[in-house]
């Protein structure tokens, strides 16, 4: 028997053995591989004689062709056994429902906050940000709290340790208590006329049904020439009728007192309270939702902007406060207790985008 014979044997059993598609790769590099079988015998033509060299080159390209189709029908076995075998062995039940969808909600503190920016932006409202660790110049010296005065200890201030590293005068920090921080920002980078809200988290040492130490507001600043309380007035009616969808919604502004704003006043809406229930809407009650006043000219010389020149209102509303009674949620601290079950009761489908024109979720 010649070599390519006794190769050919060789090789066609040891396909055969092949059982599995691994074993069928490795008998085709063994077989036919750089290194295989094949290619070693192809090494050696070189060494014989004309005649033997052609005969043998020729019967080795043979063999070669015969092994790969042996190999390919091989394989083709192999898969329809594979195929046979899943097809026996799985099954799909078509009957069974089909898996829920993991779905993400919005929570009631985003929703509402894309609704106030939808309302104010609709009213000509800017945003502008400022930062939560603030310091103490601008959460109070430039707002007209005196140095000393209780009033920076009204409202549970967490203080810092002093920032070294920063410029004089702007050393002692604090967690911003209000977002009236913004306003000095503003006004200190911008030329009047303004008109812009700013929202974000603030924080106070407080913790009960209505009070976290972490919670939002939004405030709003107006500064243009000759502004006064009939536009803040204005102003507060039209957002809070949008905002709570309820049209010629009672408001009430009582006097009061902040550092920030002269005169001041606090701003009520109308309610009714039966059988423990609360109703936002025409009613014999009121309902505190937030601070407001004409900015104190000591605040706009504070910020560079002339009071004999301009003057301007300012209000703020607690955030949370806003979607407990929009949206009928009783207690606070569960905003933040990251619990998915609220979250699936309370949140808001992520398509379900604010209306423009007043500022109620999509139906
Ligand atoms: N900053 C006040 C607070 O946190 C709320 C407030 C009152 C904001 C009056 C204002 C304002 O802009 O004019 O309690």
């Amino acid at each position: 028997m010649t070599d390519v014979q006794k190769l050919k044997d060789e090789l066609v059993s040891m396909v055969e053995a092949a059982n599995d598609l691994t074993s069928l790769d490795t008998a085709r590099v063994n077989a036919l591989g750089k290194k295989g079988k094949i290619t070693g015998l192809m090494r050696t033509l070189g060494g014989m004689d004309p005649e033997e060299r052609k005969t043998t080159g020729a019967a080795l390209n043979l063999l070669k062709d015969e092994i790969a189709a042996l190999i390919a029908g091989q394989e083709r076995a192999l898969k329809k056994q594979v195929l046979e075998q899943r097809l026996a062995t799985e099954q799909m039940d078509v009957s069974l429902p089909i898996r829920p969808q993991a779905k993400g909600k919005i929570h009631p503190i985003s929703q509402t906050m894309e609704e106030l920016v939808t309302i104010f932006a609709s009213m000509g409202f800017e945003v502008a940000e400022g930062p939560d660790i603030e310091d103490d110049w601008h959460n109070f010296t430039a707002l007209n709290f005196p140095v000393g005065h209780p009033a920076r200890e009204m409202q549970d201030t967490f203080f810092l340790p002093d920032d070294e590293e920063a410029e004089e005068g702007y050393k002692k920090k604090v967690l911003r208590t209000h977002t009236s921080a913004v306003q000095v920002r503003y006004m200190l980078e911008n030329k009047p006329p303004i008109k812009i809200i700013s929202m974000g988290r603030v924080y106070r040492h407080d913790y009960d049904l209505t009070h976290t130490p972490m919670f939002h507001q939004v405030e709003a600043l107006v500064i243009g020439k000759d502004i006064h309380m009939g536009h803040l007035k204005g102003c507060v009616q039209d957002f809070t009728q949008a905002f709570f969808g309820i049209k010629d919604l009672p408001v009430r502004f009582r006097p009061s007192f902040f550092p920030f704003t002269e005169p001041s006043a606090e701003i009520d809406i109308g309610c009714s309270r039966k059988d423990g229930g609360l109703k936002i809407g025409a009613g014999d009650d009121w309902l505190e939702i937030g601070g407001s006043g004409m900015v104190h000219p000591n605040v706009l010389t504070n910020c560079g902007i002339d009071p004999d020149e301009y003057q301007g209102f300012a209000f703020g509303f607690g955030i949370d406060r806003m979607a407990m009674l929009k949206y009928g949620i009783p207690d606070l601290r569960t905003f933040f207790d990251s619990d998915v079950r609220w979250l699936n009761h309370y949140g808001f489908d992520p398509l379900d985008r604010p209306n423009t024109a007043t500022g109620q979720p999509a139906k």
